[in-house]
C-alpha cells in the first residue's frame, strides 16, 4: 500500500482533460492505496478570484470528486485551506526553494506572460504544492503531463531539505497516465484543454449537457485528409479525438484506427460524442444529488479532521528539525 496525494484547483468547472488526465487515475488508485485528494483553493487565489464564485467552485469541485467515483470510505477528501499546515509548511519550504528554480517553471511563465501585476504568490506557488505533497509522506503523485516540472522540483526540494535537516520527508514519485495525460483543446489541438480557455468551444466541461457536447465534438478542428490515424505531429486534432475515445471506451488506439479505416470523420466524431456523453451522464446525475446535500459537508468535515492529524505531525517534525520555536 502506497500513500497517494493529488490536488485540483477550484478555478472553474472541471474539463474532460482534468477527468481523463487526473480524476480517472485517482478513482483507480484508491482501491489499493492510502489516498488524499485535495481541493487546492489556496492555489486558486494566486490569480484574482471573485470570492462568491470561488466559494461555489470549491463546493462544486468537491462534489465532482465524489460524483466521479472518489469514495470517502477509501480516500480522504478535503479542502486545502481547512488544513492550516499547508500554508505553514509552504513557508518553511520556501527557505529551501531557489528563485532560479521558480523562474524556470513554465506554468509561471505562461500565467504571468504579458500581465502587468502578477502576485508574488503566483511565483511561489510551487513551494505550496511541494508542501501539499510532503505533508502526507506521499509515495506517489498522479497528475497530468503539465505538472511534471512541479513534481521534479518537489523531489529536488525534499532531498535538499532532508540533506540539511535529517530524514523528514518521503521523496515522492510522479505518475502520469499513458493515454490521456494531455488532452488538447478541440479548437486548437496544439494547446492543452483548459477550463480557463476564453473560447468555450475548446473544452468540454464535465457538466456540459449532451447536446452541447455533441456540438463541440462535431465542430472540433481536424484536417482535410479524412483518415482516422494517430499521428500527433501531422494530425493533432484527430489524434486528440482518438485519445479521448480510447480512454473513454478502454479500446486501444490501434484497435480504433482499424475500426474507422475508410470511414471518414463523420461516424468517428459521432462515436466520440456518444462515448463522452455515456461517460459523463452518470457523473452529472450524482453531482446534482450531492451539490446541495449535507452529506457533502459531513464528508469534507471528516476529511479535514483526518488530514489535519497527519499533516500536523509532519509539520511539527519539519519545524523542530529546523530549530524553530522552543522544543
Ligand atoms: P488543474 O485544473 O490545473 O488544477 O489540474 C488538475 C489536474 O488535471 C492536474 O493533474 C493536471 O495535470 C490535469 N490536467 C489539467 N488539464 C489537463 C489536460 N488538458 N489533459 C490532461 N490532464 C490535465
Ligand atoms: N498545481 C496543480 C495544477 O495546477 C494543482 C496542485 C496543487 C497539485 N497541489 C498539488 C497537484 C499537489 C498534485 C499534488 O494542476
Amino acid at each position: 500500500m502506497q500513500t497517494i496525494f493529488s490536488g485540483i484547483q477550484p478555478s472553474g468547472t472541471l474539463t474532460l482533460g482534468n477527468y481523463l488526465g487526473a480524476m480517472q487515475q485517482f478513482v483507480q488508485l484508491q482501491d489499493e492505496n492510502n489516498c488524499y485528494f485535495c481541493v487546492v483553493d489556496q492555489h486558486a487565489i494566486t490569480v484574482p478570484q471573485d470570492p462568491k464564485e470561488l466559494r461555489h467552485n470549491i463546493r462544486s469541485l468537491a462534489a465532482l470528486y465524489l460524483a466521479s467515483g472518489i469514495d470517502p470510505e477509501k480516500s480522504t477528501l478535503f479542502i486545502q485551506s481547512e488544513v492550516a499546515a499547508h500554508a505553514s509548511l509552504a513557508w518553511l519550504i520556501q527557505t529551501s526553494t531557489y528563485v532560479g528554480e521558480l523562474e524556470r517553471m513554465t506554468q509561471y511563465k505562461d500565467k504571468s506572460a504579458g500581465k502587468e501585476s502578477v502576485s508574488s504568490a503566483l511565483f511561489t506557488y510551487p513551494a505550496l504544492m511541494v508542501a501539499d505533497i510532503l505533508l502526507y509522506q506521499t509515495d506517489l503523485v498522479p497528475v497530468g503531463e503539465d505538472q511534471k516540472q512541479h513534481l521534479e522540483l518537489t523531489r529536488d526540494v525534499a532531498q535538499r531539505f532532508n540533506n540539511r535537516f535529517g530524514d523528514v520527508f518521503t521523496v515522492p514519485e510522479i505518475r502520469i497516465p499513458k493515454v490521456g495525460a494531455r488532452i488538447m483543446s478541440l479548437q486548437d489541438p496544439t494547446k492543452k484543454m483548459s477550463k480557463s480557455d476564453t473560447n468555450e468551444r475548446g473544452f468540454i466541461s464535465l457538466l456540459d449537457e449532451p447536446k452541447k457536447i455533441e456540438k463541440k465534438i462535431k465542430s472540433a478542428v481536424t484536417d482535410s485528409e479524412g483518415i482516422v490515424k494517430y499521428d500527433v505531429k501531422n494530425k493533432p486534432g484527430v489524434s486528440n479525438l482518438l485519445s479521448i475515445l480510447s480512454v473513454c471506451t478502454g479500446e486501444t488506439l490501434e484497435a480504433l484506427e482499424q475500426k474507422y479505416e475508410g470511414q471518414g470523420y463523420g461516424v468517428f466524431k459521432s462515436d466520440v460524442a456518444t462515448a463522452v456523453i455515456d461517460l459523463l451522464t452518470p457523473i452529472q446525475e450524482r453531482y446534482h444529488e450531492l451539490i446541495n446535500s449535507s452529506k457533502l459537508d459531513e464528508i469534507l468535515d471528516q476529511g479535514a479532521v483526518k488530514a489535519t492529524e497527519v499533516a500536523n505531525q509532519t509539520y511539527l517534525h519539519a519545524k523542530n528539525a529546523m530549530g524553530l520555536g522552543r522544543k
